[in-house]
């Protein structure tokens, strides 16, 4: 299964023992009213980690499905000391269904997310449009969705799913300026070495479909 992916250091592995209980969704609410960030599929965790530096005031998830990024995510979030951050280790589709309520999410990143390139492997895509839609419902009227991908087919096909999703609208006209609230990421810095050209897309909740 997917979760098994991956070697853990042994800080990766002491870091799932002793910290994800203190840090799980499910077992530690946030300890404070605040507007909701949520990153799905944050890897390393190293534009998460900024993400709670920056926005101190916010609550903020990471969605995770890969233990050594959760590992280094709470060993990351542990040594800065912050207190605004929570993690769930399961498949975001699992995680939107179960833990979060409609209009309840500020904003969304989702950086990088595995490309699928070959036609037949497409379905395993994150960005279908149901996952969309769900998306779409657990953001509050004016909440936004940022996407960034380095890889061209996964962009067209993103902007054409979200552009179909009745409760979106896109913020620019197709492609997003990039977003320099975010940290290059490393599948980013990946991208950039192998000459790729990065595509950003934003997109709010209307408030009403009409
Ligand atoms: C290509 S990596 C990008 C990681 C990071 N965002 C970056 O830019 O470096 C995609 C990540 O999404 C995670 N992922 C894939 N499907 C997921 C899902 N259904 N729910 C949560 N995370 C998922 C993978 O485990 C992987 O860490």
């Amino acid at each position: 299964m997917s979760t098994q992916r991956g070697r853990l250091t042994r800080a990766q592995r002491r870091a799932l023992d002793t910290l994800l209980p203190a840090y799980e969704l499910g077992a530690h609410p946030f300890p404070r009213q605040a507007p909701l960030g949520i990153e799905i599929g944050f890897g390393m965790g190293e534009a998460l980690e900024q993400w709670a530096l920056a926005q101190p005031d916010w609550n903020l998830l990471g969605i995770e499905i890969y233990p050594s990024g959760v590992g280094a995510l709470l060993n990351r979030i542990a040594q800065a000391g912050t207190d605004n951050v929570r993690v769930a280790m399961d498949r975001a589709e699992v995680v939107l269904e179960e833990q979060l309520a409609a209009g309840s999410v500020r904003e969304f990143r989702v950086l990088f997310p595995d490309p699928w390139p070959k036609k037949r492997h497409h379905k395993r895509r994150l960005l279908q449009p149901a996952f969309i839609s769900m998306l779409a419902e657990r953001l509050e009227p004016g909440g936004a969705l940022y996407v960034a991908t380095d890889w061209a087919p996964y962009a067209e096909w993103a902007l054409e799913n979200l552009s179909a999703e009745p409760l979106l609208m896109n913020a620019s006209q197709g492609f997003s300026a990039r977003d320099d609230r975010r940290l290059v990421t490393k599948f980013e810095a990946r991208g950039q070495r192998l000459g790729h050209d990065i595509f950003d897309l934003c997109f709010t909740r209307r408030s009403e479909t009409s």
